[in-house]
């Protein structure tokens, strides 16, 4: 298959670009810079530089490449300053969510291509009903916290109208992995606290682990949504104090639930 990989230079998208060619794919990948571009050849794909956001240029490119399939993996997640207000910190990634989504469904359904797979993102979206392992047919959240309204908007808008045009969502856990995980440096300078007793369960998957997944997702037709996660979901208690002595970090705060403010008077080990 020609397969059209958006957002091909990012944490995911460099594991996925080498496991499509060696699965006999022709890669055709976009970064939004040219020297990341370059970087994608080494991989084996087709560079291209790409703004999502550019919905003409997303035309122009995507009738070029005369893709079968379009992977849509376009985030802007490197280098985040995380704040108390999720969406101001996601706000580029749920553009890329919606609008970006968008366009390269409108330049799919023009160049005929009927196979779509699209990043979602599987935590902290369910309703909070319920046993503890949550499927793909439990209920989102209805009324998720005000400052992660738009970003959940995203995600369901996402997987909306990529599954109403027959594609597939990849409902994606916590990646590790990556070079850059943003996860570390929070940990290593105690900013990513325990709330409450910490049994929120949080479900991780390696990046080379959520690409192959991906590739499969190419393989069968959708419409469908999939939650693409480990089968060892670990309560926020049990993980995050292990990564932070893994990091030779001091251990993790505690955040009483339904608090406003930081706790560090309780460390516990
Ligand atoms: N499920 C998860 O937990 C999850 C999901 C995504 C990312 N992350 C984490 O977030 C961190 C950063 O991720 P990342 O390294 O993949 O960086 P990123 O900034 O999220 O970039 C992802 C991809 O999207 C592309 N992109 C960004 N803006 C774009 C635009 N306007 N138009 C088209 N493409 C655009 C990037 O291209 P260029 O950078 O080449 O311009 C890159 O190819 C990593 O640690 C990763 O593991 C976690």
């Amino acid at each position: 298959m020609r397969v059209f990989v958006a957002g091909a230079s990012g944490a995911i998208g460099t594991s996925l670009v080498p496991q499509l060619v060696d699965r006999g794919h022709e890669v055709t990948g976009t970064s939004t810079s040219a020297e990341k571009a370059e970087h994608l050849r080494a991989l084996g794909a087709d560079p291209v530089v790409l703004d999502l956001l550019d919905r003409a240029a997303v035309r122009r490119v995507v009738l070029e490449a005369g893709p079968d399939a379009i992977v849509h993996q376009a985030t802007a997640l490197a280098e985040l300053t995380f704040s108390r207000n999720f969406d101001r910190t996601f706000a580029k990634t749920n553009k890329l969510r919606t609008e970006g989504t968008d366009a390269l469904l409108a330049a799919a359904r023009e160049a005929g291509v009927d196979r779509f797979v699209a990043q979602s993102f599987a935590s902290y979206r369910t309703a909070r009903e319920g046993g503890p392992v949550k499927t793909e047919d439990d209920p989102l959240d209805p009324a998720p916290v005000a400052t992660t309204r738009e970003s959940n908007a995203a995600m369901r808008h996402l997987e909306e109208v990529v599954t109403d045009a027959g594609g597939i969502a990849l409902r994606y856990g916590i990646f590790y992995g990556a070079a850059n995980d943003g996860l570390i440096e929070p940990v290593r300078k105690r900013q990513y606290p325990i709330i409450g007793e910490g049994g929120g369960l949080v479900s991780f998957i390696h990046l080379d682990d959520a690409a192959a997944a991906t590739v499969l997702a190419l393989e069968h037709d959708g419409p469908a949504i999939y939650n693409i996660v480990n089968d060892e979901p670990a309560p926020v208690r049990e993980w995050l104090p292990v990564l932070a002595n893994v990091l030779g970090a001091k251990p993790p705060c505690h955040f009483p639930a339904g608090s406003r403010g930081w706790s560090r008077a309780r460390p516990r080990s």
